[in-house]
């Protein structure tokens, strides 16, 4: 089994060296391991949060989605997309603000930060702030909820918004009585979670404090690296590593006999001039072959454009299936499906009315069935069978197989569900895609039905 694991990335601003340790670097070693089902994704709804200006968003996004190529994410392996090509992101984000608490979103950091920071100057408590940065935890839950993640690797100041979508999560699986989302778990990097910037506070673009990782290229890692702030103590004298940023900085490249090494130096009493040096040539050593990458993706936008295609299309093939699937549950429902259901009728009540077989010989004497949904639609045809045994022993394995267990291979259209990988059997044809996800998971339901209605005969 593989664990799910998926992360997104804000795309404002340009990528520095916290974005790199903290989030970029553990996501995409997390990514290589044959255990991981990893999802990345470019945030970029949660940028229009953050940024009204469009060329910035723009860039900010090639930048970003270059940056992870070039760090050594395989978009073979990882499913790598922006949030804006999933339609389906802002559709759950909808049905989640339904059911989440306005006053869980009063406790969000980041909105409390923004009201006190209005208390402080004497404002209007909402002055300047957009609903959008109210609901930015929302949408990040979607984000997260769409796609059953399983692990979700951030940074420290992200803990509270898995919080929040767990607790969202949950509400949802209550009132709609079933478990629809995976409670997703945060994961955050124990060494080296955030990393301090050239002023020792938390390595921000808000704080602008970063050090680029490619922008300006090697000359300007080593202008930037030069204006960490240090202490005054002069060569010679010893340096504590524990309170330097420097140190931070390079113990998150550097290996444990290097880190062991550059802390003695220090103590021993390096000059800082030649501790930036020191610090300059580790960070280079791991940055100029990504670099070197990331300049020739930059060059070619259209190979970029390509592989989000690519993502999006396969990030589609899970998120769709799953928003029909709530639709359903919500009442969204297609009206020509209308379920006979009585206004107010008690959920146990639908769950006892079985799904059904039917058998019919077909006009050239062949033999097949048809399963109908508890509420008498059709959900399959057989192919046809020579005898009705062998039409039987189908519909037998079909009683026990369980939802999760159908292997359903799904055109644009329309649906073919195989056992042991032979076709046995079709869906109708649907109008769209949405009719085909929709149609996927009521014949998981009222497989998952018969599943559970044979286990209690
Ligand atoms: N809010 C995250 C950040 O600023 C980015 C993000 C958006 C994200 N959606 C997400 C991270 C979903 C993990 C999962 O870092």
């Amino acid at each position: 089994m593989q664990t799910r694991v998926l992360t997104g990335i804000t795309t404002t601003g340009t990528p520095h060296l916290g974005n790199y340790v903290g989030a970029i670097r553990p996501a995409i070693a997390a990514s290589r391991r044959p255990d991981v089902d990893a999802f990345f994704f470019m945030a970029d709804y949660h940028a229009l949060i953050k940024s009204d200006d469009p060329g910035r968003i723009e860039r900010s996004r090639l930048e970003i989605a270059a940056t992870w190529l070039a760090a050594g994410l395989d978009p073979d392996k990882v499913t790598f997309y922006q949030q804006s090509d999933i339609p389906e992101i802002p559709e759950l984000t909808w049905f989640l603000t339904c059911v989440t608490a306005k006053g869980l979103l009063n406790r969000a950091h980041a909105y409390k930060a923004a009201v006190d920071k209005n208390a402080g100057t004497g404002e209007d408590p909402d002055a300047g702030i957009t609903a959008g940065l109210y609901m930015y935890p929302v949408l990040m839950a979607a984000d997260i909820l769409a796609f059953d993640a399983q692990q979700v690797p951030v940074g420290r100041d992200q803990v509270q918004h898995l919080e929040m979508a767990r607790d969202i999560a949950q509400r949802f699986n209550h009132i709609y009585g079933r478990d629809f989302f995976v409670l997703p778990e945060v994961v955050i990097e124990e060494q080296v979670a955030t990393l301090p910037g050239l002023d020792g506070r938390k390595m921000s673009k808000s704080y602008d404090n970063t050090v680029p990782l490619f922008a300006g290229g090697a000359r300007q890692l080593r202008d930037t690296v030069l204006r960490i702030v240090t202490d005054s103590r002069v060569p010679g004298e010893p340096k504590d590593p524990d309170s330097s940023a420097l140190f931070t900085i390079f113990r998150a490249f550097a290996s444990e006999a290097e880190t062991t090494a550059f802390r003695h130096a220090l103590e021993e009493g390096i000059g800082w001039g030649e501790a930036k040096q020191v610090l300059y040539e580790r960070l280079e050593a791991d940055i100029a072959p990504m670099r070197e990458r990331y300049e020739s993706l930059i060059a070619r936008p259209a190979e970029i454009e390509a592989i989000l295609r690519e993502g999006a299309r396969k990030a589609r093939a899970i998120a769709a299936p799953k928003i029909a699937e709530l639709r359903d549950a919500i009442g969204l429902r297609t009206l020509s499906s209308a379920r006979s259901v009585a206004v107010g009728e008690p959920k146990q009540a639908k769950a006892a009315r079985a799904p059904r077989f039917a058998s019919f010989r077909d006009t050239d004497g062949s033999f097949r069935f048809r399963l109908f949904s508890s509420d008498g639609d059709e959900l399959l045809l057989s192919k046809s069978f020579k005898n009705p045994k062998d039409a039987g022993a189908i519909q037998k394995r079909l009683k026990t197989l369980g939802g999760a267990e159908a292997s359903l291979h799904s055109l644009p259209r329309s649906l073919v569900l195989e056992l042991d990988g032979e076709p046995v059997a079709t869906a109708p044809d649907y109008a769209d895609e949405r009719a085909r996800d929709e149609a996927i998971s009521y014949l998981r339901a009222a497989l998952d039905l018969l599943a559970e209605q044979e286990k209690g005969d």
